[in-house]
């Protein structure tokens, strides 16, 4: 079997790859290791920065985001019991969408296969050969019998768990690795959330994050250890929590019946190069961003603009430029989200390793933003997203 990109995972990055390179008349074959039903049902991130907002509506993937999707104009930022609010649109023009990814997910699924799209599910990549050639291969386990699948070029869409980052030879690649001493404890709760925008709180306590699904889902995550156990959280002490740390004059957290709740760590993470021969890294194999920032499925969708544009030149005219500067090219934005991922993260979390001194200087640093247009305008212009191909 043969195709022109063979594309490893089908989370956001590799569906979204797929669908562009078929508008490019580029044809591509997806495999993924799970069920279509378990990466359909994956709860991860809801908030679409306004360009990939377009690019969803330009690529005629955006009807459901349109019906369903929240569009925001701002978020607030809650400390000693008070909001303050960073007008997106006012300081920028633009909002976001909270939309969520399992949402996006089906919507590409769905179009993909409307589209006569190739998917192959319950299909694990197992190697990716000869990558420093011109004629790469994925080896894949599928009904118990092993494929090849020879393909053009590979794009490594398969996570920060994959296997496309370690084909890349150790003495070539070179990580940068934060881990933070503290994960999130994240709810899905059958309740209308109780703020009709996203609110960041900064509490003694620890972090915490009111979001949203719909008008009758709450998205909530509370700042807990890195490897919390959930049995220790009733539904009763999570609502408790929740509602310390987010209280506010004025304002009541609404509790629910939680249908989901899982513990995630939080990294910083990215990999150079993010390609070797015909081997390129997409999304969450290449990088790893803490979600305060809410940047992770929007870096995918970069990373995956950045492909587009140079696969397309390279298919239909054999042009290289853009191909061969296609990390290069990513990772100029790669870094400001991590920047401003990790500054968020920062300047939100309780540090149990800070003195006296750091927690003033975190205090001050939060109240010196409410009280400056010029760093609320910084903040706003990385929350709505730069823009997806930084040249
Ligand atoms: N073979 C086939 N599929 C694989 C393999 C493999 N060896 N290893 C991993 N996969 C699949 C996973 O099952 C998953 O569906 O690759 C997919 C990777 O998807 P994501 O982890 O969602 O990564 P990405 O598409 O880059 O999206 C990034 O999704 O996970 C969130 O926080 C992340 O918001 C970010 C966004
Ligand atoms: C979410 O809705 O899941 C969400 C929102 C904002 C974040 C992270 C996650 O920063």
């Amino acid at each position: 079997m043969r195709t022109q990109v063979g594309i490893v995972g089908a989370g956001p990055a590799g569906l979204l790859l797929s669908h562009l390179l078929h508008l490019h008349g580029i044809e591509s074959v997806v495999l993924e290791s799970h069920s279509r039903a378990y990466v359909e049902a994956r709860i991860r991130a809801g908030v679409l920065e306004h360009p990939v907002e377009k690019l969803l509506n330009e690529s005629g993937v955006g009807a459901r985001m349109r019906e369903l999707g929240l569009p925001h104009e701002g978020i607030s930022l809650r400390t000693g019991g008070r909001d303050h609010r960073i007008d997106l649109k006012a300081l920028t023009g633009q909002g976001i969408m909270v939309y969520s990814q399992h949402q996006i997910v089906r919507d590409l699924i769905a179009r993909r296969l409307a589209d006569g799209g190739d998917i192959r599910f319950d299909a694990a990549a197992v190697a990716l050969c000869d990558v420093a050639t011109d004629a790469p291969s994925i080896v894949y386990q599928k009904d118990g019998k092993q494929h090849r699948l020879d393909c053009d070029v590979i794009a490594g869409c398969d996570g920060f768990h994959g296997i496309a980052r370690d084909t890349i030879p150790a003495s070539v690649r070179q990580s940068f690795d934060r881990e933070y001493p503290f994960g999130w404890l994240g709810i899905l709760a059958d309740v209308a959330p109780s703020s009709h925008e996203v609110v960041y709180a900064s509490h003694d306590r620890g972090f915490a994050l009111l979001s949203m699904r719909s008008p009758s889902v709450s998205r909530l995550y509370l700042q807990c250890e890195p490897e919390e156990d959930l049995a220790a959280w009733s539904d009763d002490r999570i609502w408790s929590e929740l509602s310390t740390r987010l209280a506010c004059d004025g304002f009541t957290l609404r509790d629910g019946p939680i249908t989901q709740r899982g513990v995630t760590p939080m990294r910083s993470f990215v990999v150079e190069p993010m390609q070797y021969g015909r081997l390129f890294l997409v999304g969450d194999a290449a990088h790893i961003v803490p979600p305060t920032g809410a940047k992770g499925l929007n870096l995918a969708a970069a990373d995956v603009a950045v492909l587009t544009r140079a696969l397309t030149a390279w298919f239909r005219t054999g042009a290289t430029e853009h191909l061969a500067r296609y990390g290069e090219t990513c990772l100029r934005r790669v870094w400001k989200a991590q920047r401003f991922s990790w500054w968020m993260t920062s300047l939100l979390h309780r540090f149990s390793s800070h003195t006296p001194f750091e927690r003033r200087v975190q205090q001050a640093e939060l109240d010196a933003l409410f009280g400056s247009v010029a760093a609320s305008t910084a903040l706003a212009e990385n929350y709505v997203g730069l823009p997806l191909i930084l040249s």
